[in-house]
């Protein structure tokens, strides 16, 4: 692959973080995932990596990505032919880790990042990249145009990033345009989001997480009829997932469960139905 620099917003440039994550991941013997896209993107980028190399919370955004592929694996076993929407997809791979081959996927976000994604994937019949902010409504026109069928958003890293006064639209926008979806997104509650300063990879760069959230109950006083489905801290993981991790990957899980550090269970993995 040919090297391309990466100019991106400040936010924006946070999805080198999970990107690198998955690729060294997916270069361990013993992996948590694997992902060969991510590996062959992280060697085409001009950008310095090696910033983020050791960093705990790699592993963090393997693990947070592995969740989210399960619930869509699990979505798209339920409705096949189901719609899977991207929100803030970065240079995601999710599509290459769990299309079955007839789900509609749309990957949305921020023009410079789709611009970046584009030198790497191309639109297909069933996958198209939507370059626009989430706040933008607009973007619900083209989802709801091509999509008929139920459909998983998938906000992975994305939502914190944005004020809550914008959280709480994307919410609504959500709820009146796809009415009993799903929405997987993560929160931080102030253990985690106060310490962001000196959060290992987040301190490399300058994006900061904007929306603070305590609980993600708190959607559902937002918007009557959101039930919070699951919701997991990295001590906390879905049994199904914990017993097929790596036996290492394990153990320091349990070490961390039981130390119930506030910016490990400040930080929460959810799947909300919306009303
Ligand atoms: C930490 S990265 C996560 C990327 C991807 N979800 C992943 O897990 O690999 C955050 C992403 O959110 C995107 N983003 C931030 N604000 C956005 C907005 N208002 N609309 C759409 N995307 C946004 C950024 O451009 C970036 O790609």
């Amino acid at each position: 692959m040919a090297e391309r620099t990466a100019r991106l917003g400040t936010v924006q440039e946070t999805l080198l973080i999970p990107l690198y994550g998955r690729a060294v991941e997916s270069r361990k013997r013993d992996a948590v995932l694997r992902d060969p896209v991510a590996e062959e993107l992280v060697a085409a980028i001009d950008y310095d990596f090696a910033r983020f190399d050791g960093l705990p919370s790699l592993l963090g955004t393997v693990l947070r990505t592995s969740l989210f592929d399960r619930w869509v694996a699990h979505f798209l076993a339920e409705h096949p032919t189901g719609t899977v929407v991207e929100i803030g997809t970065g240079l995601n791979t999710r599509y290459e880790r769990t299309d079955n081959g007839r789900a509609r996927w749309f990957d949305l976000d921020l023009p410079d990042v789709i611009e970046l994604r584009r030198t790497f994937f191309t639109d297909t019949p069933r996958r198209t990249m939507i370059p626009a902010s989430v706040t933008d409504a607009a973007w619900a026109d083209t989802v709801a145009v091509h999509s008929g069928g139920p459909c998983l958003f998938a906000a992975e890293a994305v939502l914190p990033y944005l004020p809550e006064t914008d959280v709480r639209e994307v919410i609504g926008l959500l709820a009146d345009r796809f009415p009993g979806s799903l929405l997987a997104l993560d929160t931080s509650g102030p253990g985690h989001f106060d310490t962001q300063d000196q959060h290992d990879a987040l301190s490399k760069v300058d994006a900061r997480m904007q929306w603070n959230c305590a609980d993600p109950a708190k959607l559902a006083e937002w918007r009557t009829g959101v039930e919070v489905l699951a919701s997991h801290t990295f001590s906390s993981l879905p049994a199904a997932m914990y017993n097929e991790l790596p036996a290492p990957v394990q153990q320091m899980l349990s070490g961390l469960a039981a130390q119930r550090l506030p910016r490990v269970e400040d930080y929460r993995l959810n799947l909300v139905r919306l009303p």
